[in-house]
């Protein structure tokens, strides 16, 4: 059978880091033609580089695209007191061999679905703010005819954390959400109701760090410098947000999903960035409804899947890198 063709949209990110290993441990099921780099937790330049640097250290081998260095509006935001001043959690991934491209992001991407063979799409994944794929629809319209999904970590139905209504990808830039959601490209909105579930426990974080694992170890390292230095040591486990898509896209039978219509708040004052998903199942047909909202997830099987991939992964790595 063909491979699901992906690129992934990202903003790394402690969590983005280790969903591109759960991504990198799976690779063999799909066909990753490239990662493009948004602003968001850090700056553009950092989120870039780290990108390239964990990508290569973790074998995925694929080009890696500079996208917006802000939202389309407003003036960047980034996360710095939760990943780090690095982006990756203070920790030092390897200098990688391989070089950014030229190619602006949002040009790579309107390259590649171009040159996509006839009649095949292409599945997105996002974890970043919306803004590189937003630029796309607004520059190239007909781009979308090429996306068969896109499958993104924001937003939230019952409460937000930067906000006490707003997630924070859709926070740092709700015009380019409000693009994407009107574009009629089918979605599914991985959000803090399903994320805020999809955690790994101060113990199994321990565990990750001490054990010998290359992949294990570093992954461990990010997710215990997120559980140490923010509220989530109060709740004893850090949620791996960004990993969500990538296990909605193997593993669906551990979320609860619903169908929907998608629409966010972009003016000024307490609701900005807020999702508002539409649940009235009296109102319209769902059947006819091509977006979800993932609202619940099996916290047991999330561990068991993200943990037995970075194990899988770390054996793939051993002797490459110096333990
Ligand atoms: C999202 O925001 C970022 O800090 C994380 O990388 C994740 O994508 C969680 O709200
Ligand atoms: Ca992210």
């Amino acid at each position: 059978m063909e491979k699901r063709r992906i690129i992934v949209d990202c903003d790394p990110g402690v969590d983005d880091a280790i969903a591109l290993a759960y991504a990198a441990a799976n690779q063999d099921k799909f066909q990753i033609l490239g990662i493009t780099a948004v602003s968001g937790n850090q700056s553009i330049e950092k989120v870039t580089r780290n990108a390239l640097n964990v990508a290569e250290y973790f074998g995925l081998d694929v080009p890696v695209a500079r996208g917006m260095e802000g939202p389309i509006v407003k003036e960047p935001l980034s996360a710095g007191e939760i990943h780090g001043e690095n982006g990756l959690g203070q920790c030092e991934f390897p200098e990688a061999a391989g070089a950014v491209l030229e190619e602006h992001a949002v040009l790579f991407l309107y390259r590649t679905l171009k040159e996509l063979p006839k009649g095949k799409k292409v599945t997105m994944i996002a974890t970043g703010p919306l803004t590189n794929i937003a630029m796309l629809l607004k520059l190239f319209p007909k781009a979308k005819e090429k996306i068969l999904e896109i499958i993104f970590m924001g937003g939230a139905v019952m409460g937000g954390n930067v906000t006490p209504s707003a997630e924070f990808n859709i926070y740092a830039d709700p015009e380019a959400a409000s693009i994407v959601f009107q574009s009629g490209i089918p979605l599914v909105m991985c959000g803090l109701d399903a994320t805020l579930k999809c955690t790994l426990k101060r113990n199994q974080v321990m565990k990750l760090c001490q054990s010998g694992n290359p992949a294990a170890k570093i992954c461990g390292d990010m997710a215990g410098f997120v559980l140490e230095n923010t509220s989530a040591k109060y709740r004893g486990e850090v949620s791996i947000h960004d990993v969500v898509p990538w296990m909605y896209l193997l593993h669906p039978e551990i979320f609860t999903a619903k169908r929907t219509i998608l629409s966010v708040e972009c003016a000024d004052g307490p609701a900005r960035g807020t999702t508002i998903c539409d649940l009235r199942w009296w109102d319209h047909d769902e059947e006819g409804l091509t977006s979800a909202v993932l609202l619940d997830a099996d916290q047991e099987k999330f561990q068991e899947y993200l943990i037995t991939a970075l194990y899988e992964l770390g054996e793939t790595m051993k002797g490459k890198y110096k333990e």
